[in-house]
């Protein structure tokens, strides 16, 4: 059979044909735990009854007009997010990338403006921010570049969660602009910074008249039980902020957002997209934001988060192999001394949809609309096969 699809993913041989709920059911019928959600995309879990009837009402209605001409849903959309994240302005696109090209033409049109013609934005090691040229570059992973320099200009790397290095750099670049980061790395392996980081980039940002840039694509939307995760860091408010995954729940849309010194900087024909903010995606995305409010889904996360981490720190006390347990909200990184990207198919082989990220951490994402049953079994399974894994290994390798 010839394959018509460009093999650019690494595909696990199963295919899905419905979904309800937190539960995904495949070609043979058999079903399966999602503790993945899309990779962090259906945070309300698969077919909910909200977004599917908004779906079928707008697109019975009015899918898609064009941005030159007003679209209401898209304003109410802004007005939304803005009064969730306190940020000022909104640019609608279609992905998490695109959310982030936005964010770096912003920062370079602002050092023009400021009469800097080669404007620096400063990126961190082990970011991921997308699979554009301007993104791929940005995101620091040698992986991601291979094969596609020349890189585009203009970006310095530094260590992530280390104020020392970010001042450094920002003393030894005077062209800097703007310092571009993830308030978690996620796909860099669940690093979670130190408590102070963010309120430091903050303050290094002010003080030296440079746009904190946030890339909240995979932790926004609740993801890590506030709507948006710098919003665990009282008084931190971004000059950018990006958004896309769960935003749509599964309908393409992505947002930046803008506040302070970052408003007004792109103007008319400066940037577009055309199917950026169509009626469709802002009535979905609207819906996704009204039913997180209605049930009560921040609350879920904090309550199941607590519980979950309990449930790994109990089953796999005493594990040597594992190195770390971490969690930001829904956000859960098992970090194993070993690498452990067989755990992914064995999972599936149990049901059950997790992942492997930086080689060696196991990553769950799972649906914020999952009960404490549901919960528990994915804390079981997922201790389960790590232990038969770790006693499966040589004493050396674990040790
Ligand atoms: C933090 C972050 N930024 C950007 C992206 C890219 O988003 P997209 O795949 O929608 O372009 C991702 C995707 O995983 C991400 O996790």
């Amino acid at each position: 059979m010839t394959n018509t699809v460009m093999p650019t993913y690494g595909r696990l041989d199963v295919a899905f044909v419905s979904g309800k709920g937190v539960w995904l059911t495949d070609t043979q019928g058999n079903q399966y735990l999602d503790a993945l959600s899309g990779i962090a995309v259906c945070n309300l879990g698969h077919s909910h009854p909200a977004i599917t009837k908004a779906i079928c009402e707008q697109a019975g209605t009015l899918m898609h007009t064009s941005n030159i001409y007003q679209i209401p849903l898209q304003t109410q959309l802004a007005d939304k997010l803005t009064e969730l994240s306190a940020m000022e302005q909104v640019f609608f696109c279609n992905s998490g990338a695109e959310a982030n090209e936005a964010a770096i033409k912003i920062a370079r049109k602002y050092g023009h403006s400021k009469g800097i013609d080669k404007p620096v934005i400063i990126v961190m090691d082990g970011s991921f921010h997308g699979r554009t040229l301007a993104t791929l570059t940005a995101t620091g992973n040698p992986k991601v570049h291979a094969g596609f320099e020349p890189l585009v200009p203009g970006f310095v790397r530094v260590p992530y969660n280390d104020l020392d290095a970010l001042r450094m750099a920002v003393s030894h670049w005077p062209e800097a602009v703007a310092i571009m980061l993830e308030p978690v790395q996620a796909e860099g392996g669940i690093k979670i910074p130190d408590q102070d980081y963010l309120a430091g980039v903050r303050s290094l940002c002010t003080q030296r008249k440079l746009l904190m840039m946030l890339d909240e694509v995979q932790t926004g939307i609740a993801r890590t039980g506030e709507w948006f995760c710098v919003q665990h860091n009282e008084g931190v408010l971004p000059d950018v902020m990006t958004l896309a995954k769960a935003l749509g729940n599964g309908m393409p849309i992505g947002a930046c957002l803008v506040s302070g010194a970052a408003v007004g900087v792109l103007e008319a024909g400066n940037h577009g997209s055309t199917f950026g903010g169509n009626p469709l995606a802002c009535k979905v995305a609207l819906t996704v934001l009204e039913t997180i409010e209605t049930d009560n889904i921040l609350q879920n996360v904090k309550t199941l988060n607590a519980q979950m981490v309990r449930g790994f720190e109990q089953a796999l006390a005493g594990q040597d192999g594992v190195k770390q347990i971490r969690a930001a909200g829904f956000i859960f990184g098992i970090e194993l001394k070993i690498p452990c990207t067989e755990l992914v198919q064995q999972a599936l082989n149990k049901g059950l949809l997790i992942n492997v990220t930086a080689d060696k951490v196991i990553r769950l994402l799972p649906p914020l609309v999952i009960n404490a049953d549901e919960a528990k079994q994915i804390v079981k399974t997922v201790s389960d096969l790590v232990i038969d894994f770790l006693a499966s290994q040589t004493i050396e390798n674990v040790a």
